[in-house]
């Protein structure tokens, strides 16, 4: 009977459906014998009629176990093989194929070699039992626990997942060993198959289930959404909206709209969706279109000058004039206003009351330290945890495109590998370039033409040229303490009791309390410690009035007067005592002037002598420009010894030390000259220096007394300190209509223009000459080589 689409091994059990009519016959046929049926498979299984020679020579003897007529006509049968047999010859006489067929037996000897080969397909089979998932383990393991090679082959080769050639060649192997040989083959590559499916299987596996698993927490996210009343779509569609009304630029308008599609189709969590959210919350949080309406009424920003702040009349002249002339000439050079001096005069709250006096909001970005260009201009989009640059942030945070944007100490601002800060300002504050600022985070114009910029400094020297050629530079110096005084009185007690909660009835201070703080607790060329110690008082008086009273109201509470006995009394001893009373004439010690970037100073200069080699030694971390003032003096003092009743010689058995104390106040610049030459002058003779006397100026080599930058200050700072007479170069005269007149009432100030005048007045003593020394000796004359160049 040819099969189709099976190949029966022996030991194997199968049942089929039996259709055709011939092989219908033939099971009749054989039912009617030994029930015994040659099975053989076709080699086309679409064939329905096959010829002898379309049907494999070798197949297997089977029992019919069973068979069944069903109602269509067929048969269905179960069949158990028996034996291979090849076929000798076929007749279809009788309408069905009768074969002869043959058998063979052989004897297969037993051995060590034979049993590894059962052993390796036992276990080959076992692992590929494993792998297939489609077989019963525990059947099949059972079923080849046979010890006879060629039916452990058969057994096995009929469970392999083969196709019908590979079948069939294994049933044509009548020697067992060879047959189980081959089997083994088979079950390599079966396994190795299997093996590489698995791998993809679960290769995919996991990837359906992690696109599961996403699906899934995204629907999760969408219904917690829902459900929280922010539904995705609303939340694209709101962001859609801010970017309509946003008012931006094109650009910016356009790049908004690109980095929303881009985030809608972002899985809503991810690190990258956040980092586009940042981005659009920052553009749409800079101001674009709004604006505050500009107060351009002059006489209100004057009155506006005025009520902020006292005294000042020259600076707020020229804030007016600046106003007038920036409502004129649009982009006028030197466009940015810069405040020049000492802290705590009031660089910050002038720029406070321009943006009070034009309508505009105030912001203060503060470049102290500021060293990294991306501070300024921020870092790009694409570095982790980027952020705009602190112009932008000001801007967000000024929350208008036109504020008074404060650039507070300029002069502060550092440049190291990092790139150069001010590079980056200079381009802020370019009216040609500034109305597209670009900030590497933002990536897009950004109009900064509208905003007003003020700077300020302590020192002008440090800030880089180019950015002072942009800047109408403010001078601003200290205040005399009777200025401190009416400052204080008219604004520091005010806003000190409004911060405390005092109310006017509780407290006052009388013009002798102010004057104690003004004197002994500060010493300063502006109004900070003042403003501090004024503030101190009133938080002792609260406390005091607090308690002494059981009521809430404040003006019930009783009333304290601030007298300068109140004062020592609430804030301990005097911090800094009057110097007049100690001013005693000294040995090599010489008041001098000096002029610091927290304003004028006093500095005593110390000058001695020891016996040496005439080496000239300076301490008190001079800089390199008071180093040489210190040199230029000692020359001018060997140039001239003989006008100070030294010999020529003096110093060849000497050593002069010359030291500034106060190692932290920063010390350079030429104007220590006379003072340090006095000093050695002094050092050098024993005639003690008048201690009541300052003096400052720069000297020359021959004598001159040159003059010197900060008149101003450094005469405040003398008054402060209580000295009463100066020295100062002749050329500085023309300053001293800046004088207030206080000071130049209540010092006597002397003019010089030689160093002989300065020791005329700050010696105790006068000098006594030396007869004159004799003439210089004679330079050496000129090397013969010389003489042949001169030919
Ligand atoms: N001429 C003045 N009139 C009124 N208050 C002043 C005056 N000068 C300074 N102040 C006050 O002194 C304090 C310190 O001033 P600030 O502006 O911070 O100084 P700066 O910025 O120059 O260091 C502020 O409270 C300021 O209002
Ligand atoms: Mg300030």
């Amino acid at each position: 009977m040819p099969i189709r689409d099976v190949v029966i091994f022996p030991y194997m059990m199968t049942p089929f459906v039996v259709g055709r009519e011939s092989s219908v016959r033939a099971l009749e046929e054989a039912l009617a014998g030994e029930k015994k049926i040659f099975l053989a498979t076709q080699h086309d299984a679409s064939v329905d009629e096959p010829r002898p020679d379309e049907i494999y020579g070798v197949g297997t003897i089977a029992n019919i176990v069973q068979s069944l007529k069903l109602p269509d006509g067929n048969i269905k049968v179960l069949v158990e093989g028996v034996e291979r047999a090849k076929v000798v010859s076929v007749s279809d006489d009788e309408g069905f194929f009768r074969s002869v067929v043959r058998t063979f037996s052989y004897k297969v000897e037993s051995g060590t070699q034979l049993d590894a080969l059962t052993s390796r397909v036992t276990s080959l089979f076992e692992q590929y039992v494993k792998l297939s998932q489609n077989l019963n383990y525990e059947t099949m393991i059972a079923a080849i626990r046979v010890d006879e090679p060629g039916k452990l082959a058969d057994t096995v080769g009929a469970n392999l997942q083969l196709n019908i050639e590979e079948k069939q060649e294994l049933l044509e192997i009548f020697d067992p060993v060879d047959r189980l040989t081959r089997v083994a083959e088979m079950l390599d590559i079966e396994i190795e198959k299997l093996n590489v499916d698995r791998s993809i299987q679960g290769r995919v596996k996991r990837q359906m289930e992690r696109a599961q698993k996403e699906y899934y927490l995204n629907e999760k996210i969408k219904a917690i959404q829902k459900e929280l009343g922010r539904g995705e779509k609303s939340e694209f569609d709101e962001l859609r909206k801010k970017i309509e009304a946003a008012g931006m630029t094109k650009d910016a308008h356009e790049k908004s709209i690109a980095e929303l599609k881009r985030l809608e189709n972002m899985p809503p969590m991810s690190a990258e969706s956040t980092v586009s959210r940042n981005y659009l919350d920052w553009l749409l949080a800079v101001p674009w279109k709004k604006k505050t309406k500009e107060i351009r009424d002059l006489a209100f920003a004057q009155q506006v000058l005025e009520s902020d702040h006292y005294g000042l009349e020259k600076i707020k002249e020229r804030i007016l004039e600046f106003l007038a002339v920036r409502r004129l000439v649009k982009n006028p050079r030197g466009s940015i206003l810069c405040f020049v001096g000492p802290p705590g005069v009031g660089k910050t709250s002038l720029g406070m009351s321009i943006a009070k006096a034009t309508g505009r909001k105030f912001v203060r970005m503060s470049l102290g330290g500021v060293r990294d260009e991306a501070e300024i201009r921020g870092h790009r989009r694409t570095y982790i945890g980027a952020l705009p640059g602190q112009i932008i942030q000001m801007m967000k945070k000024a929350g208008t495109r036109n504020p008074v944007f404060m650039l507070d100490e300029v002069d502060k601002m550092a440049m190291d590998f990092r790139g150069d800060p001010s590079a980056a300002l200079l381009e802020v504050l370019d009216p040609e370039q500034n109305f597209m600022f670009v900030d590497h985070y933002l990536d897009v114009e950004y109009d900064l033409s509208q905003v007003f910029f003020v700077a300020t400094a302590n020192v002008l020297h440090t800030i880089p040229a180019a950015l002072q050629d942009r800047m109408e530079v403010i001078r601003l110096s200290g205040y005399t303490e009777i200025e401190k005084m009416e400052i204080a009185r008219r604004f520091l007690v005010k806003k000190q009791m409004e911060g405390t909660g005092l109310h006017p009835k509780n407290i006052e201070f009388t013009d002798d309390g102010l004057q104690a703080l003004v004197q002994y607790y500060t010493r300063e060329a502006g109004v900070r410690n003042l403003e501090r110690e004024v503030g101190n008082v009133c938080r002792k008086i609260t406390r005091k009035v607090v308690n002494a009273s059981s009521s809430e109201t404040p003006h019930t509470l009783p009333r304290v007067t601030v007298t300068s006995a109140v004062v020592t009394e609430l804030l301990g001893p005097q911090k800094f005592r009057d110097l007049t009373t100690d001013k005693k004439n000294e040995v090599g010690a010489v008041i001098g002037l000096a002029w610091t970037e927290v304003g004028g100073q006093i500095l005593t200069t110390e000058a001695t002598t020891m016996e040496g080699r005439g080496k000239l030694s300076t301490t008190g971390k001079l800089g390199d420009v008071m180093q040489e003032s210190a040199h230029a003096a000692m020359s001018y003092l060997r140039s001239r010894a003989h006008l100070f009743g030294l010999n020529r010689d003096f110093y060849r058995h000497l050593d002069i030390h010359v030291h500034v104390p106060e190692g932290a106040i920063p010390k350079d610049g030429p104007s220590a000259g006379i003072t340090i030459a006095t000093a050695l002058v002094s050092a050098l003779t024993g005639i003690p220096v008048r201690g009541d006397l300052a003096m400052t100026g720069e000297i020359t080599l021959r004598g001159r007394v040159l003059p010197i930058g900060g008149l101003k200050e450094k005469l405040l700072a003398a008054h402060r300190h209580g000295i009463t007479e100066a020295i100062l170069p002749r050329d500085n005269e023309k300053d001293l209509p800046d004088i207030p007149e206080n000071i130049r009432k209540e010092m006597k100030l002397h003019f010089v223009e030689g160093m002989d005048q300065v020791l005329k007045i700050a010696l105790e003593r006068e000098l006594v000459a030396l007869p004159l020394p004799q003439a210089p000796v004679e330079l050496a004359s000129r090397t013969p080589a010389e003489e042949k160049i001169t030919h």
